[in-house]
């Protein structure tokens, strides 16, 4: 790596990442668990879903995506004809690694005639042997449009998996997967919080424990969440997802109080950050577009058969 003329100033590599981009014409999405400088370089910043579709409408020919690898994964499956690159290609996920496609398929084949309806927090691999795919914020929709009687397979979180069991009546069948980062958030210290502020709501990602989404006034994708901030009228909330969300959120309601939900006494991190979307910096995001690398790479056969399962989920959402 060849460092710039004075690489201890952040604001230089702002600027050098500005230039490139126009330069190069080239797009910035980034995942509102992202680090906020590197948001606010963004030209789009939203959920998994949103990302999608603004890759999918966007004229770049050069995605610079600022997310985890299975994000930016479906953006090369959706846009085969882009380059599409990541700051930090070994960005995972702990709920996409939860699943392999060996272990899935073993579960799907002991289970035959069940739908197998897969979370975006997925390897393409598993996408390719799912039926449908669904984000936090369509699942719900994506259930209720398989009849009734029809068997189901959800994975790989299973908190998302039972909330959506309960909220639609379904008995599907599921994976053990979670994630580390929204299971961690203490039951105790959010009720404690709650004592000191009663006005506090508690809004909750589904990928939250059931103990939490129980006492939670609203459930919903990292948009939903900002969007009921934005329109509720209470003053105060607990926010229980990954803390990069409350830029956004804080932007969008400045007179509001917002307090990321705590984690349990025991857990070494000292906030709900997913470690994974935090290998993405400022430095390698500039790297990454001065060098148009790393690239999100798939074979067409591995593309193809993970994109059936996403166009039908564009069809319904
Ligand atoms: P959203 O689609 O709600 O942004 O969620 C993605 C994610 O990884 C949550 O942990
Ligand atoms: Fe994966 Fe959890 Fe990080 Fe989201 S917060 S990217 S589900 S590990």
């Amino acid at each position: 790596m060849d460092t710039l003329p004075n690489s201890q100033v952040p604001a230089k590599y702002a600027r050098e990442i500005k230039r490139m981009l126009k330069e190069k014409n080239a797009v910035l999405l980034a995942h509102y668990y992202q680090e906020p400088q590197i948001q606010d370089l963004a030209d789009f910043v939203g959920d998994s879903l949103s990302l999608a579709n603004e890759a999918a409408k966007s004229e770049a020919k050069l995605i610079v995506f600022a997310g985890v690898h299975f994000m930016a994964e479906t953006v090369k499956i959706m846009n085969p004809d882009k380059t599409v690159v990541v700051p930090d290609l070994s960005a995972s996920c702990s709920l996409a690694e939860s699943c392999t496609a060996d272990s899935f398929k073993e579960f799907i084949d002991s289970h035959p005639d069940h739908t197998v309806v897969s979370y975006i927090n997925t390897t393409a691999d598993v996408k390719a042997i799912s039926d449908i795919i669904c984000t936090s914020s369509n699942a719900e929709k994506i259930i209720r449009s398989i009849p009734e009687e029809q068997p189901i397979i959800f994975g790989p979180n299973k908190n998302m998996g039972k909330y959506l069991n309960e909220k639609t009546g379904r008995n599907m069948l599921l994976w053990d997967g979670i994630c580390v980062v929204h299971e961690a958030f203490a039951l105790n210290k959010i009720t404690e919080l709650v004592k000191q502020y009663p006005e506090a709501k508690i809004i909750a990602h589904p990928e939250s424990h059931a103990s939490i989404l129980k006492i939670a006034s609203f459930i919903g994708s990292t948009s939903a969440l900002i969007k009921y901030a934005r329109e509720d009228n209470a003053t105060t909330y607990i926010v229980a997802t990954e803390v990069g969300i409350l830029h956004k959120m804080k932007m969008q309601v400045a007179d509001k109080k917002l307090i990321p939900a705590p984690i349990a006494e025991d857990n070494s991190c000292a906030c709900s950050e997913c470690a994974y979307m935090k290998l993405n910096t400022l430095e390698k995001l500039y790297y990454c577009i001065k060098n148009e690398n790393p690239k999100v790479e798939l074979t067409e056969q591995l593309r193809t058969s993970a994109l059936r399962p996403i166009e039908r989920m564009l069809e319904i959402s």
